[in-house]
């Protein structure tokens, strides 16, 4: 109990608070985890469709899996854990003082429940990034183009073999290049600008939560040790012990 009036106190006073989240913040609004049970479509492991070699293989199948997560993203609602966030931020706000959210998280569900200064460390599944020009575009539009229509189905018999030509394209009239998700996947860097604006918070702020991460996906991992050795305290949020907790016990 004195840790939690400890807590809220730190918190109340708190100017600069750093809120980093994952995939478990989103669980309870029906979108699953990775490493997780939900943590599979069709006879894929989710992890393993979330890479360029997947991409570079079978563009049609990604494709469909992202359409999948894109109609599963729009179908979810905000739960309380990203309403509670804004509220929280709103809050902090009025008062002058300064909260930012970064997450590893590419639902949007935290700018839906009216969050502020998201720093999306992984994209968004709302986003497009041309393979051939690299311009980034939002995109929304279910289905993302007429041949992903009612595809996307996790039924494990299903297979995926939609033309290149009809899969998302870059509308730029001399360019037509194959669009892709504007995600990092596994194995890929993070956009240095949104990495740099992540550090800044983790340098800057006298609080730190960390809510719903495994803590073992890089560098975001890292966040919490580094705000831990300027001895500023690190709060967790989870289901389960992970590396971040062996650090702060
Ligand atoms: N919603 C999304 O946008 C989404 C969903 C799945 C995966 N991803 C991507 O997968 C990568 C994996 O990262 P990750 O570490 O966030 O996911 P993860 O799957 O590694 O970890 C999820 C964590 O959330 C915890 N958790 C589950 N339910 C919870 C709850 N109700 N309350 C609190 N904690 C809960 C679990 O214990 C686990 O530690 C990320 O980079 C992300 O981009 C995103
Ligand atoms: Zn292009």
């Amino acid at each position: 109990m004195n840790t939690m009036k400890s807590f809220r106190e730190i918190l109340a006073n708190a100017k600069n608070v750093l809120i980093l989240t994952g995939s478990g913040v989103s669980s309870e609004s029906g979108i699953p985890t990775f490493r997780g049970a939900g943590g599979f479509w069709r006879k894929y492991q989710a992890q393993s469709l979330a890479t360029p070699q997947a991409f570079e293989a079978n563009p049609s199948l990604v494709w469909e899996f992202y359409e999948y997560r894109r109609r599963v993203a729009n179908e979810a609602n905000p739960n309380k854990a990203h309403e509670a966030i804004a509220v929280f931020q709103n809050r902090k706000l009025k008062e002058g003082k300064n909260v930012v959210i970064v997450t590893q998280n590419i639902d949007e569900l935290h700018q839906r429940a009216g969050a502020k200064n998201v720093v999306e460390l992984h994209g968004s599944l709302y986003k497009t990034r041309c393979t051939v020009c690299h311009e980034i575009s939002v995109n929304k539009n279910i289905p993302i183009c007429p041949a992903l229509r009612d595809k996307g189905s996790p039924d494990p018999r299903m297979i995926s073999d939609i033309p290149r030509e009809n899969l998302p394209r870059c509308q730029k009239e001399n360019c037509k290049g194959l669009l892709r998700p504007h995600i990092v996947w596994f194995g890929e860097n993070l956009d240095e600008q949104i990495l740099q604006q992540a550090y800044i918070a983790v340098e800057n702020c006298d609080i730190c939560l960390i809510i719903g991460t495994s803590s073992v996906v890089y560098p975001a991992a890292m966040f919490a040790p580094q705000v831990a050795q300027r001895g500023i305290p690190v709060a967790e949020f989870n289901l389960e012990v992970t590396p971040a907790t062996r650090h702060f016990e």
